[in-house]
C-alpha cells in the first residue's frame, strides 16, 4: 500500500493522519498515512530512509519546513517563494519535489467562508514563516493593498520588499496602522502564549473579517479580543489545516478531495461542535 506520513517535532497531536485517512476513504484511494517525530538533527536521515523504503510522499511541519526546502531535488514555484516546504512528492522519475500548500490552503479557506479578496484591503500580522507562505497566494487574489505589520518592523520591511513584484504590499508599524481594513490575518504565534499582537482596538469594526491561523477547542486569544471589539466574522486556522491537506493530497494523488464533511468530522473529533 502507498505510504505517506507527516514529519514534525512534536507531531503526536497532529491531525494530518485523521484528515488524510478521511480523504483516502472518500476518494477510494488505497494509502496509509502515519507520523514521524525524528530528533531535530536527524530529520535529513529520516527523510532519506522513508523514501528509500518506498514512501510516496510526506508532509513536513514545525520545525522542519525550512530544512525540507534544502533537502528536496526540485521546488514548485510557490515553495520557492515561501522559502519552506510542507509537502514532498516522489515523482514517477524518482525526483523529490518540494511544494508548499499552506498559502493555497489559507486562500481556499477564506473563499469557502465567502471572504472577498479582490480589491480588498488586507492587514497581515506577523512576518515569520507563516506570513511568508501566505503572501504570494494572497497577492495573486489582487487585493487593493496588503499591509504587513510586525513587532520587529525590519522583518516586515524585508518581506514587503521581497514580494513587492507580486502586488501592492507595504510594511507599517503597529502604531502606523490607520484607515479601514476589510480583512485582518493573524499569522503571529502570539496566541500560543495567550498573548495578543499590539493592534489598536479602533481598527476593528463590525464589517471586518478576522482570521487567526491558530486554532484550538475554544476561541484563540486574538479571536476573543476581536469579538469583544465588535468583529462579527471570525475564523480560526482549522479550515486552513484541512484545505492545505486537500491541496497536498491533490499533489500526491491527482484527485481533489472534498473538505466540508472532513472539516465537520475534525471539529467533532476536537470537541469543537
Ligand atoms: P511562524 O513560522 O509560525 O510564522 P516564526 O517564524 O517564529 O513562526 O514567526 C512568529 C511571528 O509571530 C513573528 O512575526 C513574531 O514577531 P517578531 O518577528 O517580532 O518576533 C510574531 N510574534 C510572536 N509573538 C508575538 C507577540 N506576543 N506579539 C506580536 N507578535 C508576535
Amino acid at each position: 500500500m502507498d505510504r505517506y506520513l507527516v514529519f514534525g517535532h512534536p507531531v503526536r497531536h497532529s491531525k494530518s493522519p485523521f484528515i488524510h485517512t478521511l480523504f483516502a476513504r472518500q476518494t477510494q484511494q488505497e494509502l496509509e498515512y502515519g507520523l514521524a517525530e525524528p530528533a531535530v538533527d536527524e530529520f535529513a536521515q529520516a527523510l532519506r530512509t522513508f523514501f528509500d523504503q518506498g514512501g510516496k510522499g510526506c508532509n513536513v511541519t514545525v520545525p522542519f519546513k525550512e530544512q525540507a526546502f534544502t533537502l528536496v531535488d526540485c521546488l514548485s514555484p510557490r515553495a520557492k517563494r515561501a522559502g519552506a516546504v510542507n509537502t514532498i512528492k516522489l515523482t514517477d522519475d524518482g525526483v523529490l519535489l518540494g511544494d508548499n500548500t499552506d498559502g493555497a490552503g489559507l486562500v481556499a479557506d477564506l473563499k469557502s467562508h465567502g471572504v472577498t479578496l479582490a480589491d480588498s484591503r488586507i492587514l497581515l500580522l506577523g512576518a515569520g514563516g507563516a506570513a511568508r507562505g501566505a503572501l504570494a497566494p494572497l497577492l495573486a487574489e489582487l487585493p487593493s493593498e496588503l499591509v504587513i505589520a510586525n513587532r520587529t518592523h525590519t522583518k516586515a520591511q524585508q518581506l514587503a520588499a521581497e514580494f513587492h513584484d507580486l502586488g501592492p504590499v507595504i510594511a507599517q508599524t503597529y502604531e502606523q496602522l490607520a484607515g479601514s481594513f476589510d480583512l485582518v490575518i493573524n499569522s503571529t504565534s502570539a496566541s500560543l502564549q495567550g498573548e495578543l499582537p499590539p493592534l489598536a482596538p479602533a481598527l476593528i469594526h463590525s464589517d471586518i473579517a478576522i482570521y487567526d491561523m491558530m486554532y484550538g477547542a475554544s476561541d484563540t486569544a486574538f479571536i476573543s479580543w476581536a469579538k469583544q471589539h465588535g468583529a462579527r466574522q471570525t475564523m480560526d486556522g482549522l479550515g486552513m489545516l484541512v484545505e492545505q491537506a486537500a491541496e497536498a493530497f491533490t499533489v500526491w494523488r491527482g484527485i481533489r478531495p472534498g473538505t466540508k464533511q472532513v472539516l465537520r468530522e475534525l471539529k467533532r473529533n476536537l470537541g469543537v461542535i
